[in-house]
């Protein structure tokens, strides 16, 4: 007989959610969509695949993430496709496919969605993982910039993370602005270019901005005394930016002017943002985003400035310091002879329509067993049903927290349990 066992290891990079972790999961992504949509943004889905070119002339050639990163391949029909390595292009195409910008504005849309980018596998960072994020798309004003801003960093808060907000502003391409200032920092690179590290001479060249991202000490030192963008703002870059600053002080929102913040991805413009966290090791990087206002011309459609953030949630995962998301059964109806059985069933029916997430055994164990059950299951209450209580018509209801226990009648059990 042939061996027809396949692999059953997953591919490198990618992992499996399994509970209690995928709880964990769950719970993150709808407190992220919760608190975006309280605030006015909608829940979107993009496809998992786009043409190549979305990626390519909106996220930027000279990126990292087009460059080396994506999962590119041709569907039957020879139309070049690409897996989504982050959403905020794949938002943009689909605003204009939609042509969404004619409506009011801004447009501001949330999404919990599965990104795919092959890089080197660690701690932190895999090759399929999940980002939540907002994106605000329609308004040049600083106060939505603020407004993001402040929807991450409470979001971040809420989800216990610690998160550390750094702050920059990278201005936009024209001479007056980053353009002129690229020219400086290459003229810096070239006359430095001996001190980079081996691997950061060529991108000195081809994105010198990037050389700020280098974890090699030997570029770190060298970049001591470069030029900084933050001096060589346009005077309108720089006002948005302070307003942006001044706004988030009347929100009271501690931040960290981190001039030397570029952000990987080259649609960037004006503002840029990055929380990080201590508790993460090398993949310190929590959540990011910034202004995007060239990025719907870059796709060949209108001006319509734009600034979001995404946020990993296999790194929020990493991340959280508080407690375990309480589980959504709040009730386990043990059940101790066939008749009980009939009834929890029933039982757990009208729990359940009432509100009372509830769960029950379905594999006959007895009464230790499925008490163990009623703990692992995350329940506060357990419902006991033995052939005495069904007889005189209640129930044992035991706290699991406090394993205090009472006899009730069935009658008043909905509104007991009831949240
Ligand atoms: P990004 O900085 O490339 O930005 O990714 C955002 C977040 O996704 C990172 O801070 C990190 O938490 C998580 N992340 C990135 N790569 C990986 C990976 N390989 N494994 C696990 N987590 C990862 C963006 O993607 C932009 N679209 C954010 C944005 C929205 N900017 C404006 N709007």
């Amino acid at each position: 007989m042939p061996d027809r066992r396949i692999s059953f290891r997953a591919p490198p990079g990618t992992r499996d959610l399994l509970p209690p972790e995928s709880w964990e999961w769950q719970a993150l992504s709808r407190l992220a969509i919760d608190s975006f949509e309280r605030a006015g943004y909608a829940p979107v889905e993009t496809p998992a695949f786009e043409h190549t070119e979305v990626f390519a002339r909106g996220v930027g050639e000279g990126s990292e993430v087009v460059h080396k990163q994506m999962y590119t391949f041709s569907d039957q029909g020879g139309r070049s496709l690409t897996l989504r390595p982050e959403g905020t292009a794949a938002v943009m195409r689909m605003v204009l496919e939609h042509s969404l910008q004619r409506g009011p504005l801004p447009l501001k849309l949330c999404y919990s969605s599965a990104m795919f980018r092959q890089e080197r596998p660690q701690k932190g960072r895999y090759r399929a993982f999940f980002q939540v994020g907002i994106e605000a798309i329609g308004s040049l004003e600083p106060s939505i910039d603020a407004e993001v801003i402040e929807l991450g960093h409470r979001f971040l808060l809420n989800a216990e993370t610690e998160p550390r907000l750094l702050l920059n502003s990278i201005g936009h391409p024209s001479e007056s602005c980053r353009g002129g200032y690229l020219d400086k920092l290459r003229s810096f690179l070239r006359a430095h270019s001996s001190d980079l590290a081996e691997p950061d001479r060529q991108r000195a060249e081809t994105n010198p901005l990037r050389s700020f991202d280098s974890k090699e000490p030997s570029t770190i030192a060298a970049l001591e005394d470069a030029p900084l963008i933050t001096s060589h703002l346009c005077d309108a870059c720089r006002d948005h930016f302070q307003r942006v600053q001044d706004l988030l002080t009347d929100l009271e929102l501690d931040f960290e002017l981190e001039p030397r913040l570029v952000r990987g991805l080259d649609f960037y413009t004006r503002t840029a943002f990055e929380w990080v966290s201590s508790n993460l090791g090398s993949q310190s990087a929590l959540c990011g985003g910034g202004r995007y206002d060239g990025l719907s011309q870059a796709l060949g459609g209108p001006e319509l400035g734009g600034i979001g953030f995404a946020c990993g949630v296999e790194r929020l995962l990493l991340a959280r310091t508080g407690p375990s998301a309480p589980s959504l059964v709040g009730v386990y109806i043990v059940a101790l002879s066939d008749e009980a059985r009939r009834e929890a069933l029933m039982l757990a029916s009208s729990l359940r329509s009432a509100g009372v997430g509830c769960d029950l055994d379905h594999s006959r164990r007895g009464l230790k067993g499925q008490m163990k059950d009623a703990v692992r299951s995350g329940a506060t209450w357990a419902v006991i049903l033995g052939d005495e209580e069904l007889r005189e018509r209640r129930a044992g209801l035991k706290n699991l927290r406090t394993q205090e226990q009472e006899q009730v009648p069935w009658h008043q059990l909905e509104k007991r349990l009831a949240p």
